[in-house]
């Protein structure tokens, strides 16, 4: 069943559990995060970036992320992730979206503020929630990062814009880690406990060792974007299938072990977050 930000993430506050938030590029991904979500009756966020908002590809896969969740037995979130301005969030509302990323972080903490509550009283207005950010996540191969999220200013920045979940700065970055990230679970705390307890969401989450993981969660974070890992799922699958001789031509049946492969990897993202059996 297709559900809002609001309510998926009120489901993991609720029986403290963290939502994992796969990134999908086309069917074959849709499917088999799809395929695990069903078969260990978890809730998931379906999430895009805005590139494929912009470039027309979301024309064609919104569609089947929003079949897909109506099909599902399971909650299913339709998310934009990291939307830069209210053109993207407009977009990715016009194809169906039901939860919103603005991703105010690297403008100045005023600009942050103004135009993440802007975004989250449209939101609201929909009743589907949103999601801001808090201490800007870089790449892994930014030379510098910036410094990590300010309790403080995460709980003011909490409280003046409303958001439904907060990302966080705490050791993470996106892409695969060079070395095992250090996550600050400290900060976390300190985050959740300054903001009143707002959901946190994790960012940069391929590669962040399962211990880490677990005691993330247990500090507060709610949801964690898993998108590298998806991609490198699909890839290596694709690759093996190309190097095999006896491989199908036939794209729906080359395509097969990708899906498959997309599927295991949502799996044991879905045991490692908690979410199994909480649909
Ligand atoms: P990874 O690609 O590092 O998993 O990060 C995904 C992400 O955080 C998307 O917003």
């Amino acid at each position: 069943m297709l559900v809002t930000l609001k309510q998926i993430i009120a489901l993991a506050e609720e029986k403290s559990f963290c939502i994992p938030a796969f990134n999908v590029y086309n069917m074959e991904s849709v499917m088999g995060v799809i395929y695990a979500a069903e078969e260990l009756k978890a809730p998931v966020i379906l999430q895009v970036y805005p590139r494929l908002i912009n470039q027309g590809t979301a024309d064609y896969l919104a569609p089947i992320v929003l079949e897909a969740a109506k099909r599902a037995s399971v909650p299913v979130c339709f998310h934009l992730d990291h939307g830069p301005t209210e053109i993207e969030v407009q977009r990715s509302l016009y194809l169906g979206a039901t939860g919103i990323m603005i991703d105010g972080s690297t403008h100045s903490y005023e600009e942050n503020v103004a135009l993440t509550r802007h975004i989250v009283e449209l939101c609201e207005a929909l009743n589907i929630g949103c999601e801001g950010e808090i201490g800007h996540v870089g790449s892994v191969n930014d030379d510098v990062m910036d410094e990590l999220t300010d309790p403080d200013e995460a709980a003011d920045f909490a409280k003046k814009t409303g958001v439904t979940c907060l990302a966080v700065l705490v050791g993470n970055a996106h892409g695969h880690y060079k070395k095992p990230p250090k996550i600050d679970i400290d900060r976390i705390k300190a985050i959740r406990e300054k903001s009143g307890g707002v959901p946190l969401v994790l960012h940069g989450g391929s590669g962040i060792p399962d211990e880490t993981v677990r005691e993330a969660i247990k500090a507060g974070i709610r949801k964690m974007n898993i998108g590298t890992d998806v991609c490198c799922a699909f890839s290596d699958s694709a690759l093996a299938s190309l190097n095999d001789p006896k491989r199908s031509l036939a794209i729906d049946l080359f395509m097969k072990p990708v899906i498959e492969s997309i599927k295991e990897l949502a799996l044991s993202k879905i045991r490692l977050t908690g979410a199994e059996g909480k649909a």
